[in-house]
């Protein structure tokens, strides 16, 4: 089967500046909470990516018309419709389709979404995400691999929301967005504080919604009778611009990363410095990325907001498999998320897994190989390594990289990275 991946040869140095998008975690909540909204919705600086038009796919199934204009912009309605239902086929190939469970329960008064099974980072249950909808009254039976939730009126309470892990960000979603049409009072105990759900909670508030401590462990949202329209831009991916500094550091390069926000990326900031890695803020908003020659050692622990992101730690490991001695990285928040290793191993890096850590032991270089991608962030991770790499490394099954970076090929190259887009048979 003819398939795209990617050819890069590597070395060149990256320089010049790029321009992150807006945050593809932020958008997709936001764009299920249009189901709540009574008329139009323009959201600005949505990112161009394979997971926001499915979720636009379904959005149109379930009575919500979704047109994406030229400029970035998506333009949502939500029509009378009744259709409640986000089969598997969807569901199963973008997780975050559960976002639509509680916007659909508040507004219409029932869903069945299909349970979303695990993925390439592991188990990923939504029980949580269901107790949040139990509390505020809903009624919720599992049919056929389906929750169907079911609520006249939901009533406002106070919920613990942690797990074993910490807190749940897609769940503390959607318990904001069912509670902002519940009757009366929710308080929301041990809620994400990751900045795409203080991104959700702004873009209801803007909607009429009354929500407060967002950013915090504990949010007050104050039912409304209803939601309206409103023009809202999406926050810069700290994701993507995170990956464009590893991108800088792993070829000693001196990138300008522009629509980011530092202020969202302090611990992994926190750790390039610690690896030798300077980043400056830019004198118009954004980042300067350098390297230094030497990359010292760290470690890297994986938790919530604001700590370590999951979503950097296999780019970070691609940087450290260069630094000179040994680093230990640890993932608390999906510890099977590790598919990458062996990849990079492939590559000449000296990983060994342990349980829910990886003891990196730091090599001179990494050389080019074939190597697979298997899920978003892996194939991030085995892109910049490819671009440190001597000789050629191909990265087959690049859709998962499209899931979540708009035209990552396109700004490397234009950074000076020899990378190109090719079509072929997948052979390993
Ligand atoms: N968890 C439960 N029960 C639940 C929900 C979560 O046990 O009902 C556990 C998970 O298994 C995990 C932990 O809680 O151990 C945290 O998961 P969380 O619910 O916070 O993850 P998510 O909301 O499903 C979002 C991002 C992920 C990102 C995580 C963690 C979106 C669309 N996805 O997922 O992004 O890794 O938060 O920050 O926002 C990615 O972009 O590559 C990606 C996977």
């Amino acid at each position: 089967m003819s398939l795209p991946y990617f050819e890069i040869n590597g070395g060149p140095r990256l320089r010049g500046k790029v321009r992150v998008g807006g945050a593809k975690n932020a958008a997709l909540p936001i764009m299920a909470a249009t189901i709540l909204c009574e008329g139009e919705v323009l959201l600005h600086d949505v990112p161009d990516v394979a997971d926001v038009a499915s979720l636009g796919e379904l959005l149109m199934k379930l009575g919500v018309n979704v047109d994406r204009r030229g400029d970035g912009t998506l333009r949502l309605v939500a029509r009378d419709e009744m259709n409640c239902r986000a089969e598997y086929d969807i569901v199963r190939k973008m997780r975050a389709s559960i976002c639509v469970l509680g916007p659909l329960v508040a507004k219409r008064h029932m869903a069945q979404v299909s349970m979303p099974g695990g993925c390439a980072i592991g188990d990923r249950p939504v029980d949580i995400h269901i107790r949040a909808l139990k509390n505020l009254g809903a009624e919720i039976e599992l049919i056929g691999g389906d929750i169907i939730a079911k609520a006249k009126r939901l009533r406002g309470r106070e919920m613990f929301l942690g797990g074993p892990f910490g807190s749940t960000v897609l769940g503390t979603g959607n318990a904001m967005m069912a509670a902002s049409l519940a009757e009366g009072t929710t308080v929301i105990e041990m809620a994400a504080c990751e900045p795409e759900v203080v991104d959700l909670a702004n873009f209801l508030n803007r909607c009429g919604a009354s929500i407060t401590g967002q950013g915090t462990p504990r949010v007050v949202v104050e039912g409304v009778k209803e939601l309206h329209g409103c023009e809202y831009t999406i926050i810069p991916d700290r994701i993507e611009a995170g990956t464009f500094m590893v991108a800088s550091a792993i070829t000693n390069g001196e990138v300008t990363i522009e629509n980011c926000r530092l202020d969202h990326l302090m611990a992994f900031v926190d750790r390039l410095a610690a690896i030798g890695v300077n980043v400056e803020k830019a004198p118009e908003g954004g980042a300067v990325v350098s390297s230094a020659r030497r990359l010292e050692p760290v470690d890297v622990t994986t938790q919530p907001f604001p700590g370590f992101p999951t979503d950097l730690q296999a780019q970070m490991m691609a940087l450290l498999c260069l630094a000179e001695g040994n680093s230990i990285i640890t993932e608390k928040i999906f510890p099977d998320r590790y598919l990458h290793v062996a990849e990079l191993n492939r590559m000449g890096a000296r990983l060994r897994k342990e349980g829910p850590t990886v003891i990196v032991e730091g090599v001179k270089r990494l050389v080019g190989a074939p190597v697979m991608a298997s899920d978003l962030r892996a194939s991030a991770a085995l892109v910049l390594a490819g671009l440190a790499a001597r000789g050629t490394t191909r990265i087959h099954r690049v859709y998962h990289l499209d899931r979540g970076y708009a035209r990552f090929d396109e700004k490397l190259r234009a950074l000076g990275a020899d990378i190109q887009r090719k079509e072929g048979d997948e052979v390993l």
